[in-house]
Protein backbone atom coordinates (compact mmCIF):
# COMPACT_ATOMS: atom_id res chain seq x y z
CA UNK A 1 0.00 0.00 0.00
CA UNK A 2 1.21 3.54 -0.71
CA UNK A 3 1.12 5.87 2.24
CA UNK A 4 -1.88 8.22 2.07
CA UNK A 5 -1.01 11.84 2.94
CA UNK A 6 -3.98 13.71 4.40
CA UNK A 7 -3.65 17.42 5.23
CA UNK A 8 -2.21 17.52 8.74
CA UNK A 9 -4.84 19.82 10.28
CA UNK A 10 -7.77 17.49 9.43
CA UNK A 11 -6.51 14.01 10.12
CA UNK A 12 -9.09 11.41 9.06
CA UNK A 13 -10.15 9.27 12.00
CA UNK A 14 -8.82 5.64 12.22
CA UNK A 15 -7.69 6.01 8.63
CA UNK A 16 -5.28 3.09 8.42
CA UNK A 17 -7.80 0.70 9.97
CA UNK A 18 -10.57 1.86 7.60
CA UNK A 19 -8.27 1.24 4.63
CA UNK A 20 -7.31 -2.22 5.94
CA UNK A 21 -10.91 -3.21 6.55
CA UNK A 22 -12.20 -2.05 3.16
CA UNK A 23 -9.04 -2.93 1.23
CA UNK A 24 -9.63 -6.58 0.34
CA UNK A 25 -12.79 -5.59 -1.54
CA UNK A 26 -11.24 -2.65 -3.38
CA UNK A 27 -8.15 -4.07 -5.00
CA UNK A 28 -9.94 -5.56 -8.03
CA UNK A 29 -10.15 -3.56 -11.28
CA UNK A 30 -13.50 -1.80 -11.64
CA UNK A 31 -14.20 -1.69 -7.90
CA UNK A 32 -16.49 1.13 -6.76
CA UNK A 33 -16.33 2.56 -3.24
CA UNK A 34 -18.88 4.93 -1.73
CA UNK A 35 -17.81 7.55 0.80
CA UNK A 36 -21.22 8.38 2.26
CA UNK A 37 -19.78 11.30 4.28
CA UNK A 38 -17.24 13.05 2.09
CA UNK A 39 -16.57 15.97 4.48
CA UNK A 40 -13.13 17.38 3.75
CA UNK A 41 -12.30 14.37 1.61
CA UNK A 42 -9.58 12.94 3.86
CA UNK A 43 -10.76 9.33 3.80
CA UNK A 44 -11.73 9.64 0.13
CA UNK A 45 -8.33 10.92 -0.90
CA UNK A 46 -6.61 8.07 0.92
CA UNK A 47 -8.93 5.48 -0.65
CA UNK A 48 -8.21 6.82 -4.15
CA UNK A 49 -4.47 6.97 -3.54
CA UNK A 50 -4.27 3.52 -1.95
CA UNK A 51 -6.47 1.65 -4.46
CA UNK A 52 -5.52 3.06 -7.87
CA UNK A 53 -8.02 0.99 -9.87
CA UNK A 54 -10.93 2.00 -7.68
CA UNK A 55 -13.69 4.53 -8.54
CA UNK A 56 -15.23 6.70 -5.83
CA UNK A 57 -18.80 7.89 -5.41
CA UNK A 58 -18.89 10.48 -2.64
CA UNK A 59 -21.96 11.92 -0.92
CA UNK A 60 -22.43 14.88 1.38
CA UNK A 61 -25.51 16.85 2.34
CA UNK A 62 -23.38 19.97 2.90
CA UNK A 63 -22.75 21.87 -0.36
CA UNK A 64 -19.71 23.59 1.23
CA UNK A 65 -18.08 20.19 1.90
CA UNK A 66 -18.63 19.12 -1.72
CA UNK A 67 -17.04 22.32 -2.90
CA UNK A 68 -13.93 22.03 -0.73
CA UNK A 69 -13.41 18.29 -1.10
CA UNK A 70 -14.13 18.54 -4.84
CA UNK A 71 -11.04 20.75 -5.20
CA UNK A 72 -8.95 18.39 -3.09
CA UNK A 73 -9.95 15.38 -5.17
CA UNK A 74 -9.66 17.12 -8.56
CA UNK A 75 -6.28 15.43 -9.29
CA UNK A 76 -8.13 12.07 -9.42
CA UNK A 77 -10.21 13.30 -12.37
CA UNK A 78 -13.07 11.11 -13.54
CA UNK A 79 -12.41 8.45 -10.91
CA UNK A 80 -14.50 10.66 -8.59
CA UNK A 81 -18.24 11.35 -8.72
CA UNK A 82 -19.37 13.72 -5.95
CA UNK A 83 -23.09 14.01 -5.30
CA UNK A 84 -25.09 16.39 -3.11
CA UNK A 85 -27.34 13.97 -1.24
CA UNK A 86 -28.40 12.80 2.19
CA UNK A 87 -26.89 9.36 2.66
CA UNK A 88 -30.19 7.51 2.96
CA UNK A 89 -30.67 8.46 -0.71
CA UNK A 90 -27.81 6.12 -1.67
CA UNK A 91 -30.03 3.64 -3.59
CA UNK A 92 -31.47 6.46 -5.75
CA UNK A 93 -28.01 7.96 -6.33
CA UNK A 94 -26.62 4.60 -7.46
CA UNK A 95 -29.64 3.97 -9.71
CA UNK A 96 -29.17 7.39 -11.32
CA UNK A 97 -25.49 6.66 -11.94
CA UNK A 98 -26.25 3.20 -13.33
CA UNK A 99 -24.17 1.46 -10.65
CA UNK A 100 -26.20 -1.49 -9.36
CA UNK A 101 -23.70 -2.77 -6.77
CA UNK A 102 -20.59 -1.42 -5.04
CA UNK A 103 -17.58 -3.04 -3.41
CA UNK A 104 -17.22 -0.73 -0.42
CA UNK A 105 -19.11 1.83 1.67
CA UNK A 106 -17.62 4.08 4.34
CA UNK A 107 -19.55 6.23 6.79
CA UNK A 108 -17.71 8.73 9.03
CA UNK A 109 -20.65 10.14 10.94
CA UNK A 110 -21.24 13.50 12.53
CA UNK A 111 -19.88 16.93 11.72
CA UNK A 112 -16.65 17.83 9.96
CA UNK A 113 -13.96 20.06 11.41
CA UNK A 114 -14.83 22.58 8.69
CA UNK A 115 -18.43 22.77 9.93
CA UNK A 116 -17.21 23.21 13.51
CA UNK A 117 -14.60 25.79 12.55
CA UNK A 118 -16.93 28.07 10.58
CA UNK A 119 -18.54 30.12 13.29
CA UNK A 120 -21.53 31.27 11.23
CA UNK A 121 -22.76 27.67 10.80
CA UNK A 122 -23.67 27.74 14.51
CA UNK A 123 -22.28 24.29 15.46
CA UNK A 124 -19.68 25.57 17.90
CA UNK A 125 -20.53 26.63 21.45
CA UNK A 126 -17.21 28.43 21.89
CA UNK A 127 -18.13 31.39 19.64
CA UNK A 128 -21.23 33.55 19.48
CA UNK A 129 -23.01 32.80 16.19
CA UNK A 130 -26.52 32.34 14.76
CA UNK A 131 -28.01 29.13 16.18
CA UNK A 132 -28.37 27.26 12.89
CA UNK A 133 -26.60 23.84 12.88
CA UNK A 134 -28.15 22.61 9.62
CA UNK A 135 -25.64 20.65 7.53
CA UNK A 136 -27.62 21.79 4.49
CA UNK A 137 -28.89 25.31 5.13
CA UNK A 138 -31.30 25.15 2.18
CA UNK A 139 -33.67 22.72 3.95
CA UNK A 140 -35.20 22.05 7.36
CA UNK A 141 -35.39 24.16 10.48
CA UNK A 142 -32.58 25.74 12.48
CA UNK A 143 -31.52 25.00 16.06
CA UNK A 144 -33.02 28.36 17.07
CA UNK A 145 -36.43 27.29 15.73
CA UNK A 146 -36.21 23.99 17.62
CA UNK A 147 -35.35 25.81 20.82
CA UNK A 148 -38.02 28.49 20.37
CA UNK A 149 -40.95 26.32 19.24
CA UNK A 150 -40.70 22.72 20.55
CA UNK A 151 -42.87 21.79 23.54
CA UNK A 152 -40.81 21.55 26.76
CA UNK A 153 -41.31 17.77 27.09
CA UNK A 154 -39.94 17.23 23.61
CA UNK A 155 -36.87 19.38 24.37
CA UNK A 156 -36.20 17.40 27.55
CA UNK A 157 -36.40 14.13 25.59
CA UNK A 158 -33.97 15.43 22.95
CA UNK A 159 -31.42 16.72 25.48
CA UNK A 160 -31.60 13.49 27.47
CA UNK A 161 -31.41 10.98 24.66
CA UNK A 162 -29.26 12.77 22.07
CA UNK A 163 -27.08 14.70 24.54
CA UNK A 164 -27.12 12.33 27.52
CA UNK A 165 -27.67 15.52 29.53
CA UNK A 166 -28.51 14.71 33.15
CA UNK A 167 -29.77 18.22 33.82
CA UNK A 168 -32.08 18.33 30.79
CA UNK A 169 -35.12 19.36 32.80
CA UNK A 170 -33.31 22.22 34.54
CA UNK A 171 -31.92 23.52 31.24
CA UNK A 172 -35.29 23.29 29.48
CA UNK A 173 -37.06 25.10 32.32
CA UNK A 174 -34.59 27.95 31.89
CA UNK A 175 -34.94 27.89 28.07
CA UNK A 176 -38.73 28.06 28.26
CA UNK A 177 -38.58 31.01 30.69
CA UNK A 178 -36.09 32.86 28.51
CA UNK A 179 -37.75 32.21 25.16
CA UNK A 180 -41.02 33.67 26.49
CA UNK A 181 -39.10 36.87 27.16
CA UNK A 182 -37.28 36.89 23.83
CA UNK A 183 -36.73 34.12 21.23
CA UNK A 184 -33.19 32.70 20.93
CA UNK A 185 -31.20 33.72 17.87
CA UNK A 186 -27.53 33.23 18.73
CA UNK A 187 -25.45 30.72 20.64
CA UNK A 188 -23.84 32.89 23.38
CA UNK A 189 -27.14 33.48 25.17
CA UNK A 190 -27.87 29.75 25.23
CA UNK A 191 -24.35 28.92 26.48
CA UNK A 192 -24.69 31.50 29.25
CA UNK A 193 -28.10 30.21 30.26
CA UNK A 194 -26.87 26.60 30.45
CA UNK A 195 -23.95 27.72 32.58
CA UNK A 196 -26.35 29.42 34.99
CA UNK A 197 -28.82 26.51 35.04
CA UNK A 198 -26.29 23.82 36.00
CA UNK A 199 -25.29 23.12 39.59
CA UNK A 200 -21.71 24.15 40.53
CA UNK A 201 -20.49 20.55 40.85
CA UNK A 202 -21.63 19.67 37.31
CA UNK A 203 -19.69 22.61 35.90
CA UNK A 204 -16.38 21.39 37.28
CA UNK A 205 -16.28 18.24 35.14
CA UNK A 206 -16.86 17.23 31.53
CA UNK A 207 -15.62 20.29 29.59
CA UNK A 208 -17.95 23.03 28.36
CA UNK A 209 -21.36 22.57 30.01
CA UNK A 210 -23.09 23.50 26.72
CA UNK A 211 -21.45 20.67 24.78
CA UNK A 212 -24.16 18.06 25.38
CA UNK A 213 -27.04 20.44 24.59
CA UNK A 214 -25.36 21.54 21.35
CA UNK A 215 -24.82 17.92 20.29
CA UNK A 216 -28.46 17.10 21.03
CA UNK A 217 -29.76 20.06 19.03
CA UNK A 218 -27.50 19.18 16.08
CA UNK A 219 -28.73 15.58 16.01
CA UNK A 220 -32.37 16.75 16.10
CA UNK A 221 -31.95 19.55 13.53
CA UNK A 222 -30.39 17.17 11.01
CA UNK A 223 -32.66 14.19 11.81
CA UNK A 224 -29.42 12.23 12.14
CA UNK A 225 -30.72 9.04 13.76
CA UNK A 226 -33.76 8.31 11.53
CA UNK A 227 -31.58 8.98 8.47
CA UNK A 228 -28.87 6.62 9.72
CA UNK A 229 -31.44 3.96 10.54
CA UNK A 230 -32.47 3.90 6.87
CA UNK A 231 -29.00 4.43 5.45
CA UNK A 232 -27.03 1.52 6.94
CA UNK A 233 -29.45 -1.18 5.68
CA UNK A 234 -29.54 0.60 2.31
CA UNK A 235 -25.74 0.53 2.15
CA UNK A 236 -25.62 -3.17 3.05
CA UNK A 237 -28.21 -3.78 0.33
CA UNK A 238 -26.00 -2.00 -2.21
CA UNK A 239 -22.95 -4.18 -1.51
CA UNK A 240 -21.94 -6.85 -4.00
CA UNK A 241 -21.03 -10.21 -2.49
CA UNK A 242 -17.48 -9.74 -1.14
CA UNK A 243 -18.16 -6.01 -0.67
CA UNK A 244 -17.41 -4.37 2.67
CA UNK A 245 -18.94 -1.67 4.86
CA UNK A 246 -17.18 0.32 7.59
CA UNK A 247 -18.89 2.79 9.91
CA UNK A 248 -17.28 5.28 12.30
CA UNK A 249 -19.72 6.52 14.96
CA UNK A 250 -19.18 9.15 17.63
CA UNK A 251 -22.24 8.69 19.82
CA UNK A 252 -23.64 5.67 21.64
CA UNK A 253 -27.03 5.93 19.89
CA UNK A 254 -25.38 5.94 16.45
CA UNK A 255 -23.14 3.04 17.41
CA UNK A 256 -26.09 1.05 18.75
CA UNK A 257 -28.00 1.50 15.48
CA UNK A 258 -25.01 0.38 13.43
CA UNK A 259 -24.38 -2.59 15.72
CA UNK A 260 -28.01 -3.72 15.44
CA UNK A 261 -28.07 -3.61 11.63
CA UNK A 262 -24.74 -5.40 11.23
CA UNK A 263 -25.52 -7.99 13.93
CA UNK A 264 -28.94 -8.73 12.38
CA UNK A 265 -27.28 -9.23 8.98
CA UNK A 266 -24.71 -11.58 10.49
CA UNK A 267 -27.31 -13.76 12.21
CA UNK A 268 -29.51 -16.33 10.46
CA UNK A 269 -33.19 -15.49 10.25
CA UNK A 270 -34.63 -19.02 10.32
CA UNK A 271 -37.65 -19.73 12.49
CA UNK A 272 -36.57 -21.53 15.69
CA UNK A 273 -36.44 -25.33 15.71
CA UNK A 274 -35.24 -26.05 12.16
CA UNK A 275 -32.60 -28.80 12.24
CA UNK A 276 -30.71 -27.26 9.29
CA UNK A 277 -30.82 -23.55 8.35
CA UNK A 278 -32.01 -23.34 4.71
CA UNK A 279 -30.05 -21.12 2.30
CA UNK A 280 -32.65 -18.33 2.26
CA UNK A 281 -32.26 -17.83 6.01
CA UNK A 282 -28.45 -17.88 6.09
CA UNK A 283 -26.70 -14.68 7.22
CA UNK A 284 -25.78 -12.24 4.48
CA UNK A 285 -23.02 -10.50 6.45
CA UNK A 286 -19.84 -11.57 8.22
CA UNK A 287 -18.65 -9.22 10.97
CA UNK A 288 -15.08 -8.00 10.47
CA UNK A 289 -14.70 -6.27 13.84
CA UNK A 290 -15.12 -7.90 17.25
CA UNK A 291 -17.45 -5.45 18.95
CA UNK A 292 -16.55 -1.87 18.15
CA UNK A 293 -12.89 -1.00 17.57
CA UNK A 294 -11.53 2.11 19.30
CA UNK A 295 -8.78 4.53 18.28
CA UNK A 296 -5.40 4.04 19.93
CA UNK A 297 -4.07 6.36 22.62
CA UNK A 298 -1.54 7.84 20.21
CA UNK A 299 -4.25 8.81 17.75
CA UNK A 300 -6.37 10.39 20.50
CA UNK A 301 -3.36 12.34 21.74
CA UNK A 302 -2.85 13.75 18.24
CA UNK A 303 -6.50 14.24 17.32
CA UNK A 304 -9.06 14.91 20.06
CA UNK A 305 -11.92 14.41 17.61
CA UNK A 306 -11.00 10.74 17.37
CA UNK A 307 -11.59 10.12 21.10
CA UNK A 308 -15.25 9.01 20.99
CA UNK A 309 -14.89 7.06 17.70
CA UNK A 310 -16.27 3.51 17.41
CA UNK A 311 -15.53 1.54 14.25
CA UNK A 312 -17.58 -1.42 13.03
CA UNK A 313 -17.25 -3.27 9.74
CA UNK A 314 -18.76 -6.23 7.91
CA UNK A 315 -18.49 -8.13 4.63
CA UNK A 316 -21.40 -9.10 2.41
CA UNK A 317 -21.17 -12.88 2.01
CA UNK A 318 -24.46 -13.82 0.37
CA UNK A 319 -27.13 -12.50 -1.99
CA UNK A 320 -30.68 -12.16 -0.71
CA UNK A 321 -32.46 -15.30 -1.79
CA UNK A 322 -35.94 -14.23 -0.69
C1 LIG B 1 -17.01 13.68 10.02
S1 LIG B 1 -17.29 14.45 8.50
C2 LIG B 1 -16.45 13.41 7.35
C3 LIG B 1 -14.99 13.68 7.29
C4 LIG B 1 -14.29 12.90 6.19
N1 LIG B 1 -14.30 11.48 6.44
C5 LIG B 1 -12.87 13.39 6.00
O1 LIG B 1 -11.93 12.57 6.13
O2 LIG B 1 -12.67 14.57 5.70
C6 LIG B 1 -18.96 14.06 8.18
C7 LIG B 1 -19.52 14.67 6.93
O3 LIG B 1 -20.72 13.97 6.65
C8 LIG B 1 -21.72 14.85 6.25
N2 LIG B 1 -22.99 14.27 6.64
C9 LIG B 1 -23.46 14.10 7.89
N3 LIG B 1 -24.66 13.50 7.85
C10 LIG B 1 -24.93 13.29 6.54
C11 LIG B 1 -26.03 12.70 5.85
N4 LIG B 1 -27.09 12.23 6.53
N5 LIG B 1 -25.98 12.62 4.51
C12 LIG B 1 -24.89 13.08 3.83
N6 LIG B 1 -23.84 13.66 4.42
C13 LIG B 1 -23.85 13.76 5.76
C14 LIG B 1 -21.42 16.15 6.96
O4 LIG B 1 -21.95 17.24 6.24
C15 LIG B 1 -19.89 16.14 7.02
O5 LIG B 1 -19.36 16.85 5.94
Amino acid sequence: MTDPSPTPQHVPVMLRRCLDLLGPALALPGAVVVDATLGLGGHSEALLATFPSCRLIALDRDPAALDLAGKRLAPFGDRVTAVHAVYDELPQVLARLGVPRVQGVLFDLGVSSMQLDEADRGFAYAQDAPLDMRMDQSVGISAAEVLNTYPPGELVRILRSYGEEKFARKIVEAVVRERAREPFTTSARLVELIREALPQAAKRTGGNPAKRTFQALRIEVNGELPVLERAVPAAVGALAVGGRIAVLSYHSLEDRLVKQVLAAGAAHSAPPGLPVVPEQYQPRLKLLTRGAELPGEDEIAENRRAAPARLRAAERIREDVR
